[in-house]
């Protein structure tokens, strides 16, 4: 698998990481196995939330990790945290605590990547910095991000932060792609021409952040694949027709979609099945060429103007 630089501090990867939200649901062994199938397949950044399976996931990640053979240090482990029980808190202690929490189920003396999850409109930023630059003094965290935020809340962030912001978690798939859209209806009056981000997108190039995109597969909001969906079937023809001619399967097209565009877009796939992981790192050797990409961009039911 190829690998890429996150953010701005050097920093490198595999090109695709393994998301562990749906992790929660499996037995430890069950869990080593996806692990080691993913590191063999080239993935080394495994993303947890302090919420995944009310913290099942990590802990379950944990007990995957001492039947694994490859090193803790070897391992990108990312997390996040500010998302509470029915509101967002981005409070100094809280941040503070959920990695505590993080570090006792993950089992673990760092987290290499500290995610803020969702936009907590009351957060107070220097609190934030606080936090941050504490976690990195005492090395119990070591680089940092955001999830689903746009441009001026990063900018606010960054007046007080100490820290780079490497990363972006955002929402982003064939079937949802509200900040790829925009880019490409600029002063138009219809809704692809709806700026919902701020430029995000560009921002994140700009500024070389990497834009990790969250459920690859996913249509609406984790509503389900779109891959084999009948309610779908544009789209899933398309997939099919480039994954015979490239002899590779359906998913590895949708996934080699997001990796063909140039802005350095990590894709966290959520994938619990170990043939289907493999599957799905073949999109690391794809070429799609530009016309094949605006392709499946119109066969996911966009228009261009
Ligand atoms: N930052 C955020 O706000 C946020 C929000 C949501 C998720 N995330 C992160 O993103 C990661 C991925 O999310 P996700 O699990 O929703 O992503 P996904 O990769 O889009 O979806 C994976 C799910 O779809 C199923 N699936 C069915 N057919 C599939 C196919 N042909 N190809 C691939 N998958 C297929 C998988 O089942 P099998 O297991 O049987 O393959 C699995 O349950 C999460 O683990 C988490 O780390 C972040």
């Amino acid at each position: 698998m190829k690998r890429i630089t996150l953010g701005t501090n050097g920093l490198k990867s595999g090109e695709i990481a393994l998301g562990c939200m749906r992790m929660n649901k499996l037995s430890a062994k069950g869990a080593a196995d996806v692990i080691s199938n993913a590191i063999e397949a080239g993935v080394d950044l495994f993303d947890h939330a302090d919420i995944y399976g009310k913290g099942m996931s990590e802990e379950v990640f944990a007990k995957a990790m001492d039947m694994v053979s490859a090193k803790r240090e070897d391992m990108i482990l990312q997390t996040k945290c500010g998302i509470r029980d029915g509101f967002f808190d981005f409070s100094r202690e809280h941040i503070l605590d959920s990695v505590e929490g993080s570090l006792k189920r993950l089992q673990t003396d760092y987290i290499d990547i500290l995610l803020l999850h969702r936009p907590d409109t009351l957060m107070d930023p220097e609190e934030v910095a606080e936090a941050f630059t504490k976690l990195k003094e005492s090395g119990k965290a070591r680089h940092f991000g955001v999830s689903n935020q746009n441009p001026s809340q990063i900018e606010l962030l960054k007046q007080y932060m100490k820290e780079d912001l490497i990363i972006n978690q955002l929402q982003l798939s064939l079937m949802h792609t509200p900040m790829i859209d925009a880019g490409l209806n600029v002063n138009m009056r219809h809704d692809p021409a709806t700026v919902r981000d701020n430029g995000v997108l560009e921002y994140s190039r700009l500024n070389n952040m990497t834009i990790q995109a969250w459920s690859p597969f996913q249509y609406g909001m984790i509503k389900g694949a779109f891959i084999g969906n009948d309610d779908f079937p544009e789209v899933n023809a398309k997939l099919q027709e480039f994954a015979e001619k490239k002899g590779v399967t359906d998913s590895a097209i949708a996934i080699a979609w997001i990796l063909r565009h140039p802005a350095n877009i990590q894709p966290v796939v959520g994938t619990m099945n170990t043939q289907r992981m493999r599957d799905i790192a073949e999109a690391s050797h794809v070429e799609l060429s530009r016309k094949e990409w605006y392709e499946l961009y119109k066969a996911a039911g966009n228009e261009l103007p």
